[in-house]
């Protein structure tokens, strides 16, 4: 996996895409995927699950709630599901900033992910602004390689309303340039056009 990946509405996965190293994160029975699917389990790509754990684990060390993996990978046609769950529930044209259709969902790559808590075991999907984990995570995530992937003020850019719990892998490296820039996967790449572009990120000149 490259994890400096385009995934958007220009920039599709095709519909046979799976990543190979998924992984069951959490036990969350009770989420919104799980009621809505009985057989969905949150999985993320193992690559990553480190990276993960360490953040979770830094979360808790600050004396913050358990960060878990509410909606992981989601298959090309369990998006399907998802986006037309959405287009009954707030019609087209108000699904389309809200969810991806498939192929352009970056949920397909394994690398990406919705937050929730668990709250003294105690599943929670409802999440704030004013969470100190979201504030944490806002500010901290970087340095474990993940970034906010559609932050607030940046909707036009992104193409997506703000989603203050969708969290995308990119590499240590990458997140912190892009944390530090305040830009979007979408600016980094239209800064890079015309570039000589030698290498994205550590990670993946390891490959
Ligand atoms: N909610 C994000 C955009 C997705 O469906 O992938
Ligand atoms: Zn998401």
């Amino acid at each position: 996996m490259n994890y400096a990946i385009l995934v958007n509405k220009q920039n599709l996965l095709s519909s046979d895409f799976v990543p190979e190293d998924l992984v069951i994160t959490d036990n969350n029975e009770n989420n919104f995927h799980n009621y809505r699917d009985p057989n969905f389990k949150p999985m993320i790509s193992a690559s990553i699950l480190p990276y993960f754990k360490a953040m979770q684990q830094a979360a808790l060390d600050a004396g913050l709630k358990e960060i878990i993996v509410d909606s992981g990978y989601r298959p090309y046609e369990y998006q399907k599901v998802v986006f037309d769950k959405f287009v009954d529930e707030v019609g087209y044209e108000e699904a389309c900033k809200k969810v991806a259709l498939p192929g352009s969902s970056e949920h397909q790559t394994g690398i990406a992910f919705d937050i929730a808590y668990m709250d003294n075991g105690k599943y929670q999907e409802k999440t704030s602004d004013e969470d100190p984990e979201i504030i944490w995570l806002k500010e901290n995530s970087h340095k474990f390689g993940f970034i906010l992937r559609y932050p607030l003020g940046k909707e036009a850019i992104t193409g997506y309303s703000y989603e203050r719990w969708h969290y995308r892998f990119v590499g240590v490296e990458l997140a912190t340039h892009l944390y530090n820039e305040n830009i979007t996967l979408e600016e980094y790449y239209t800064r890079l056009k015309g570039q000589p572009r030698t290498r994205i990120t550590k990670e993946e000149d390891q490959k």
